[in-house]
C-alpha cells in the first residue's frame, strides 16, 4: 500500500522499522501506515510514532491494512500523533487479502487524490 501511494504522489518511502523518525522534519506532509496487529498498530509503528519529533501542525495521512478488524489502530495513532502536534487530515484503510492477485488500492488512492484536488 505504501508503494501504491508513493507511486501516486511521486513521494519517497521510508521503512519505519529502519528509519530515524527525525526524517519527517524534511517534509511538509507525513503519510504513515501500518499493518494492524492485535487490533492496534504494529509494534514497530508504535515505537516509531513514540520517537517522532514534535509535529508543529504537520498535516498527516494515516493508512492501515488488515484482514478482519482494525480495532483501535487509528484511534491509537491519532491520539499519540495529535498529542505530538500532528494534524490528521485523512485515514484510509484496506481490508482483506486476495493472494491470487495483486491488491487493489484504488478506493484509498482516490480518497488521497481528493486531498490534493482541494
Ligand atoms: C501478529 C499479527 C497480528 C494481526 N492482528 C490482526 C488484527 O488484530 N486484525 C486484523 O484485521 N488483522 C490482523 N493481522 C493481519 C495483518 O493486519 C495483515 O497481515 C496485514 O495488514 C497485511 O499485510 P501483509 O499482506 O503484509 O501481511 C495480524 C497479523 C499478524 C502477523
Amino acid at each position: 500500500m505504501a508503494e501504491a501511494i508513493s507511486d501516486l504522489l511521486k513521494a519517497p518511502t521510508f521503512d519505519l522499522a529502519s528509519s530515524e523518525p527525525s526524517v519527517v522534519e524534511n517534509y511538509d506532509l507525513l503519510i504513515l501506515g501500518t499493518p494492524v496487529e492485535g487490533f492496534r498498530p504494529a509494534k514497530e509503528t508504535a515505537a516509531f510514532v513514540e520517537r517522532l519529533p514534535k509535529g508543529e501542525g504537520k498535516k498527516t495521512i494515516l493508512f492501515c491494512t488488515y484482514i478482519l478488524w482494525k480495532g483501535f489502530t487509528f484511534r491509537a495513532l491519532t491520539n499519540k500523533l495529535s498529542s505530538k502536534g500532528y494534524e490528521i487530515i485523512l485515514k484510509v484503510s484496506k481490508k482483506g487479502m486476495k493472494p491470487d492477485k495483486p491488491a487493489d488500492f484504488t478506493e484509498s488512492l482516490d480518497e488521497i487524490k481528493k486531498v490534493f484536488e482541494k
